[in-house]
């Protein structure tokens, strides 16, 4: 039964499209017809700038958060990675923008921050490092959800370490069209770096 009440929370959670909400009301803009047409944090800050932005990451991150959180919060006989992966989903296929959503970076970090917080300063750490080097968001994305799969390997929690694999597959999948950009040559760098 908890799986049902916080999965259905986590997924309509997961479904609120901060980057098209902000879009609309603050900017009278459809943020999936601007820049790459993504409902995700790095397309407000490019199409919308730093202040748009800076909300959209943080309610998506916060989304994933709210998600894992729940069931810990309620003694809930639920798996709070599993219930945060359910709002990953939802970010990524949101009921309340026609199932085409995200590519599941922000909300995948937000629900390892509800579980893990020191996984979640490493995978920041290695996001702007990456960032730093490459100037690639997209390029970076990825690579956080490599090393953080090797840096979960140090908390002995087979399931963290499972659940993070299979995000880093279903991210690398999400950023497919970004890879053959990147691949291409046509990827945008960012500049603000
Ligand atoms: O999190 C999404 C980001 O990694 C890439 O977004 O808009 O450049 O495709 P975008």
């Amino acid at each position: 039964m908890d799986y049902i009440i916080f999965g259905i929370i986590a997924y309509l959670l997961g479904s609120i499209p901060f980057a098209l909400v902000i879009g609309k009301i603050g900017y009278k803009i459809d943020i999936r017809e601007h820049g790459s047409g993504n409902l995700g944090a790095t397309n407000a800050f490019r199409v919308l700038g730093f202040k748009a932005g800076s909300i959209v990451i943080l309610g998506d991150i916060l989304k994933g958060t709210t998600a894992a959180v729940l069931p810990q919060l309620f003694h809930a006989d639920a798996y709070p990675l599993i219930i945060g992966i359910i709002a990953v989903l939802g970010h990524t296929y949101p009921i309340f923008a026609k199932f085409k959503g995200g590519k599941a970076v922000a909300t995948s970090g937000g629900m390892i921050l509800g579980i893990n917080p020191i996984l979640f300063v490493i995978m920041i750490a290695t996001f702007f490092l990456s960032l730093y080097l490459s100037k690639y968001v997209s390029l970076s994305s990825m690579i956080t959800g490599v090393i953080a799969f090797f840096a979960s390997l140090f908390f002995q929690n087979t399931g963290l370490t499972v659940v993070i694999l299979i995000l880093t597959i279903f991210v690398t999948y999400r950023h497919w069209s970004n890879i053959k950009r990147i691949v291409k040559g046509t990827e945008p760098k960012i500049t603000w770096m």
